[in-house]
């Protein structure tokens, strides 16, 4: 970090990020690729930045890190405040930067081990209001942590109406938006916006952060400048993404909680902290997943996680809630005989779960199916597995014991009956009570049956907050999420080593908030290969492989009725933390060969398809193919995923490249499946490609509907 009297500059490995100060504001005048120390950053802005409202020098063209009413700007509002005496305007003028601790932000999670932070100051003298905003890098990756906070130090109450974690302003306009868009089944498909000028929103209401939308998003800036932006939040809730690109040829990016229903309470006195962003550049598109990945696998997920996951077998997609004990000691003797390692009961071994209408709250043990789930874990364990179950712990069933006799632990207006979605209703986690209530849960569960994975599923999303502000004055959504953060954090300090994965009726919760505590999420309920790809060409985007759940499924999908090849959905399930999901008890002898298969193949290669870094040669959104490779850090092994999504009949061309390789090694390179090995420089690999025509499997008996035919390569340097 260097600060001198004009400039500040934070570089990370590869970026550099550089702010002028003015007499009393502070711009953004350049973030890009890294720059030496000495240079003579005048060159970068010749404007003569100041408060005025009648030309181009003021706040309204500045690059600046917050904005607001008040300033002499019109544009999009990092920040908006109701002041004590009614008035919406404020006026932060820069107060200075320092290096400073990374802050610890109140009941909400952040990522660790940064190298420096950095800490600029603003003040509203009128309203005496401090605006702390935090820069926070690390040795190891690009990306940069960014919060802010805001204290209150008059003697009268203000309201906070929104406040973004973070906000990048930067120059030009034609910016290419990529975000990751949705629904149940369908989370993260990539989907494009050009902007040329006008405002991209994206963002959710719901409490949870992802079905619709997730908060990761990604920039192309105009080809004049090139190289791309990203941005996340460590948040798990509401949440919103703004960029606008301004008729003056300007752009500002802000993220952070949703402001639909922000009115948050600022007593005098008081500091309100806003969730941590994550903001990032890269030259090319590659290095925004591969520095993403790093600071996710190096800085959000906890150390404890960072090993081998064991491979699951899940009884969910071939069973419903029609098991009894036999049923799964059936797949567990299957699952010991392929090598899988851990085994899940899912939904419906409590209460009378026998469908989706009942139970949730009620976690007793359903003897008649489970046969008693202490001694079967013990069973499921005696066969060389770990032991797994499922929970829902947030939720009520109407039909249960627990609403009848908690009714007022329900989430709701009070007014009015709430809303059922797949019959169920949410428990507000706020009440003191209900939140005592569901640990109590948790830890009877760990008593009954000790397991060493928990799937924790929320299978709906918040219709009924009822938003009246508390004398804490905090807005519903975010005083929910603080709940389930704090009792994910008393969990875990209870039970540190138990493997916690996290499922939203598949993908919904998918983000570095529930990332800081469980290392690996469900990532889609959508098993069937040719939609998968692109949930997880999507989700692979922004979150390393480590943290994506990926299981092999049957060969006839439920959701699409599509029926795929064992191989097409093995592929997929690698890139990921690989299990199984179908009916193990069904399977020809043949089957189970082939599942034995893959998942030696998978356990071979597992510290490298987990923690090797991903590129992209050609992507499911383009249409043609997608070539997914995940590389070594030392580039000496490789695993390549190569997907042909659509067969032209009669063409001689079927060739790949990759990617991410070294030019001047040579490789040897296997097909899985096949004997035979090929040498291979590098530098053809990158270049050239090689003509896999021949080895896609072929079958002309119409069976499989899918056009997806995958490949699965290994290489290692010889
Ligand atoms: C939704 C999850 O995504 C599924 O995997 C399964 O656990 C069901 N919930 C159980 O209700």
């Amino acid at each position: 970090m260097q600060i001198t009297e004009q400039f500040i500059k934070l570089d990370t490995p590869s970026t550099s990020l550089v702010f002028r100060r003015y007499s009393e504001l502070l711009e953004i005048v350049y973030y890009g690729a890294k720059i030496g120390d000495a240079a003579d950053y005048d060159i970068l802005s010749s404007h003569k930045r100041k408060y005025a409202h009648s030309c181009a020098d003021d706040v309204i063209t500045a690059n600046m890190t917050f904005s607001c009413y008040g300033m002499g700007c019109d544009r999009v509002f990092s920040l908006s405040l109701k002041n004590h005496d009614g008035g919406y305007a404020n006026k932060f003028l820069f107060r200075g930067a320092r290096a400073a601790e990374k802050p610890i932000i109140p009941g909400l999670p952040s990522s660790y081990g940064a190298r420096e932070t950095l800490m600029l100051v603003y003040y509203d003298e009128d309203y005496d209001l401090e605006l702390r905003q935090y820069y926070s890098v690390f040795e190891d990756t690009d990306a940069i942590a960014v919060s802010s906070a805001i204290e209150n130090r008059s003697a009268h109450d203000a309201v906070l109406r929104s406040f973004a974690s973070c906000q990048l302003d930067t120059d030009g306009c034609g910016y290419t938006v990529f975000s990751y868009t949705g629904a149940w089944a369908r989370e993260r498909y990539p989907s494009v916006t050009q902007l040329s000028v006008g405002t991209f929103e994206q963002g959710t209401s719901r409490g949870s952060s992802s079905h619709a939308v997730n908060p990761f998003l990604m920039l192309r800036r105009p080809a004049r400048m090139g190289g791309y932006l990203a941005f996340n939040l460590v948040y798990s809730g509401d949440h919103r993404e703004r960029v606008e690109c301004t008729p003056m040829h300007t752009t500002r990016i802000t993220v952070g909680m949703d402001d639909a229903f922000l009115e948050h309470l600022l007593p005098s006195g008081s500091v309100f902290h806003s969730p941590e962003a994550v903001m990032l550049f890269g030259e090319h598109r590659a290095d925004i997943s591969l520095q993403m990945h790093r600071f996710v696998n190096g800085h959000i997920v906890p150390p404890c996680f960072l090993r081998e996951r064991p491979v699951a077998v899940n009884l969910w997609e071939a069973c419903g809630y029609r098991f009894d004990r036999g049923k799964v000691l059936e797949f567990a003797d299957r699952a010991a005989e392929i090598g899988a390692e851990l085994l899940v009961v899912d939904d419906g071994w409590f209460g009378r779960r026998d469908d989706e209408k009942t139970s949730l709250g009620d976690w007793t043990d359903n003897v008649e199916k489970t046969g008693g789930l202490k001694s079967l874990a013990e069973e499921v364990r005696s066969r060389g597995l770990k032991f797994g179950i499922w929970i829902e712990p947030e939720m009520v069933s109407p039909e249960s014991e627990l609403m009848r006799r908690f009714p007022q632990y329900v989430l709701r207006n009070p007014r009015r009956e709430p809303i059922l979605l797949r019959d169920q209703c949410v428990l507000d986690l706020t009440q003191r009570e209900v939140w005592d209530y569901v640990l109590r849960c948790l830890r009877d569960l760990m008593e009954l049956c000790s397991p060493d994975y928990i799937k924790w599923d929320y299978n709906r999303f918040i219709t009924d907050a009822y938003h009246a502000p508390t004398s804490a004055g905090e807005e519903f959504s975010l005083r929910y999420i603080k709940a389930l953060y704090a009792l994910l954090a008393r969990f875990r300090e209870e039970y540190p080593g138990l493997l916690i994965e996290s499922c939203a009726a598949g993908g919904g919760r998918y983000d570095l908030g529930m990332l800081c505590f469980t290392p690996q999420i469900w990532t889609s309920d959508m098993t069937d290969p040719v939609e998968r790809i692109h949930i997880q060409e999507g989700t692979l985007a922004g979150y390393p492989q480590s943290t994506l759940s990926a299981h092999i499924a049957s060969e006839v999908c439920q959701k699409t009725g599509r029926r795929t090849r064992l191989r097409d959905r093995f592929a997929l399930a690698l890139e990921g933390v690989f299990g199984i999901e179908y009916d193990l008890t069904q399977c020809s002898r043949e089957e189970l060969a082939d599942l034995k298969q893959a998942v030696a193949f998978y356990k071979e290669h597992r510290d490298l398809l987990l923690y090797g870094d991903m590129f992209f040669a050609e992507r499911a959104e383009d249409g043609e193919a997608a070539v997914h490779i995940i590389v070594s850090r030392d580039k000496t092994r490789a695993v390549a995923l190569v997907f042909r999504l659509r067969q032209i009949f009669n063409c001689e061309q079927d060739k790949y490249r990759l990617c991410g390789l070294r030019e001047d090694a040579v490789y040897r390179v296997g097909i899985y499946g096949s004997d035979r090995t090929w040498d291979v420089q590098g530098k053809l690999l990158l270049s050239h490609g090689l003509d896999l025509g021949a080895y896609f499997p072929k079958d002309r008996s119409g069976v499989f509907s899918n056009e997806i035919n995958s490949l699965v390569l290994f290489l290692r340097q010889v």
